[in-house]
């Protein structure tokens, strides 16, 4: 369990050098990521997800979570304004920190975040058929699953499937 209170705040620009080293080779990076990133995650490439953060509107929030003021977690929520869907993304529990059941309260708070503006209704996410740590912890968020891509993410000479979980505004648990 975690020794001290996970808080969460928007991630920003000092965030970035702490989750450099996170993912250690390319599996791991589109475990976390999707197959549209490169190895290795540069601060570029989370710069460009940031820049798309700052509209009245923005087409992606990005979040933090901190335990004793190190990065613990980072989740990002790509925003469908016009019909009020996000879709949770990116989520990481920092590599030296899992384990410790720091997932569900971090992206508990993520999620109440993101209901919190009226706008939004469903809340959506793709995860990776054998990513038992991440299911296990959206289903207990009260995500549901919806279906299944078969072998829809190519890394390297092998493929993977892809669930579809979906968690409307009055499913929360
Ligand atoms: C997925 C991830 C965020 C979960 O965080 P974590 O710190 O490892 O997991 P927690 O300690 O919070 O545990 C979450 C649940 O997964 C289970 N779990 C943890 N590690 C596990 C493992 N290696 N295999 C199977 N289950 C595991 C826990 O028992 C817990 O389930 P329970 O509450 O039913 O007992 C983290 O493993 C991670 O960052 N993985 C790499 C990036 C990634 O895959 N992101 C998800 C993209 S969709």
């Amino acid at each position: 369990m975690p020794t001290a209170p996970l808080l969460v705040e928007a991630f920003s620009q000092k965030h970035i050098p702490e989750m450099l080293d996170w993912f250690s080779n390319l599996e791991a990076l589109v475990q976390w990521g999707g197959p549209g990133l490169s190895f290795p995650l540069e601060a570029a490439q989370l710069e460009a997800m940031l820049a798309e953060t700052t509209a009245v509107e923005p087409a992606r929030s990005m979040f933090a979570g901190l335990v004793d003021g190190k990065l613990a977690g980072h989740a990002q929520v790509a925003l469908d304004w016009q019909n009020g869907v996000g879709r949770l993304s990116r989520v990481a529990i920092n590599p030296r920190m899992r384990g410790r059941g720091l997932a569900r309260p971090f992206l508990r708070e993520v999620t109440e975040r993101f209901f919190a503006d009226p706008a939004f209704e469903r809340l959506e996410l793709n995860v990776y058929t054998f990513n038992e740590a991440a299911i296990r912890t959206y289903r207990s968020l009260g995500f549901r699953e919806e279906g299944v891509r078969r072998s829809s993410a190519k890394v390297g000479d092998v493929r993977w499937d892809t669930a579809i979980y979906g968690l409307l505004r009055n499913e929360c648990n």
